[in-house]
């Protein structure tokens, strides 16, 4: 019997389908029946404010374990075509504590359609078909690979599925961005004003990192966003990277810190510089180091790997080196974050410092962040206001430290 060759069937499928001139809806101001696929559909602050006000809600019911349904009723479909435990797990997590129904697949490269050849928007009507999903949270090795499902939801469903993009190849990872942009705004105190000067420092594999594109653009907007407020913004982005994972070695690189460095209208915007290595002056001017794996999946020379791999490794003698630095210039210490999952590239010792954020400020972010995405997409805005203001009212982590307030102020 001859044998089939799938690759062939995968690429005159994907032949059928373009993605050439779509692009999402922008957000400008409404979440409700949308899809997120790129950090380049946030328009405003006024977004993020909105968004982060929900996470917070968000963070407040699963510090209080409380049950909601809020979206009682309603399916979420979680197919990863990639590995993936936080994205994966937060997400499935997240519509489960808001009420919904969950189908979730991993390996979905292996065990679903996927494997036998067909497209991603075929997948999606077999979803919605056999689910009736109003959310679909999608993880593929292709760039784009949400832009491909999100059409497909406006061609068929229109208004009633919100495609989430859980990952698309070294392209985006817009999830990732906004729960680290909620854990940089949280670590420098929770005001937009004060990341007026900040610095990010971008380290390991720029090239090929989804995460560092995704909040490098979202920062780009807060940049813009702030100067429109009347602050005089200048965020700088340092990518510090072996000659193997510059960002600025491909042409999608060099295009993309073009996009940051000046916004639509031409005026400039991001500061963006790249360095081979680290050194004091960097230490002493990065307020948040966001360190990331080299990634073996996306490199075909394994000596070019093994080179790129080698060079950056954050130890505690480096931070502390650090963050003597920042405290002789007067500065907090650094703030360390990375996607994860790290392999050595952060040595286990940095985990106790304080400014370390990976484990137990950007992972419970993602839980809060997507719960209150998920909610932004599918609640009528006027139900999620009247919902938010409820579970405001009746939060009892709210009325134990209203009450701790008022016992204070007797003592005042
Ligand atoms: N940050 C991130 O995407 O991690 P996972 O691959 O575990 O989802």
């Amino acid at each position: 019997m001859a044998s089939v060759n799938i690759d062939a069937q995968v690429a005159a499928a994907k032949l059928e389908v373009s993605t050439e001139g779509y692009f999402p809806a922008p957000i400008k101001g409404e979440f409700y029946q949308k899809h997120l696929i790129s950090a380049e559909q946030l328009t405003s602050l006024g977004e993020l404010d909105e968004l982060f006000k929900v996470a917070a809600v968000m963070e407040d019911i699963v510090k209080g374990h409380r049950r909601v349904n809020l979206l009682a009723g309603q399916t979420a479909v979680v197919n990863f075509a990639q590995p993936s435990s936080r994205t994966f797990a937060s997400h499935v997590s997240a519509a489960l504590n808001l009420g919904m129904k969950v189908v979730a697949m991993q390996g979905a490269d292996a065990m679903s359609s996927f494997a036998k050849g067909e497209g991603i928007d075929d997948a999606l009507v077999a979803f919605y078909q056999t689910t009736g999903c109003s959310v679909l949270v999608q993880r593929h090795p292709e760039d784009n690979s949400a832009l491909i499902a999100a059409e497909a939801a406006d061609k068929y469903y229109s208004e009633k599925l919100s495609v989430i993009n859980g990952g698309s190849g070294k392209a985006e990872h817009p999830t990732q961005a906004l729960l680290d942009l909620r854990t940089i705004h949280k670590f420098l105190g929770g005001q937009w004003e004060n990341l007026q000067d900040f610095e990010l420092t971008c380290s390991g594999d720029p090239k090929n990192s989804r995460t560092i594109k995704s909040l490098c653009s979202l920062l780009a907007m807060v940049n813009r966003s702030l100067r429109e407020r009347g602050v005089e913004a200048n965020i700088k982005i340092n990518l510090v990277a072996p000659k193997e994972t510059r960002l600025s070695s491909t042409e999608e690189g060099r295009t993309l810190i073009d996009s940051w460095k000046s916004s639509p209208d031409g005026s400039p915007n991001l500061v963006v510089n790249e360095y081979a290595e680290f050194d004091d002056d960097l230490f002493t001017q990065t307020d948040v180091l966001y360190h990331t794996r080299v990634q073996s999946e996306w490199f075909e020379d394994q000596d070019e790997f093994d080179s790129a791999s080698s060079s950056f490794r954050l130890t505690r003698e480096l931070m502390d080196r650090a963050n003597a630095l920042r405290e002789q210039a007067g500065k907090k210490y650094i703030g360390v974050m990375h996607p994860l999952p790290r392999i050595n590239e952060i040595e286990r010792a940095v985990d106790g410092l304080p400014g370390s954020l990976y484990h137990n400020s950007q992972m419970p972010e993602g839980l809060y962040v997507r719960m209150a995405l998920i909610a932004l997409l599918r609640v009528p805005p006027g139900e999620l206001r009247f919902w938010m203001r409820r579970m405001e009212l009746t939060s009892p982590l709210k009325k134990l430290k209203d009450s701790l307030l008022r016992s204070a102020g007797r003592f005042l």
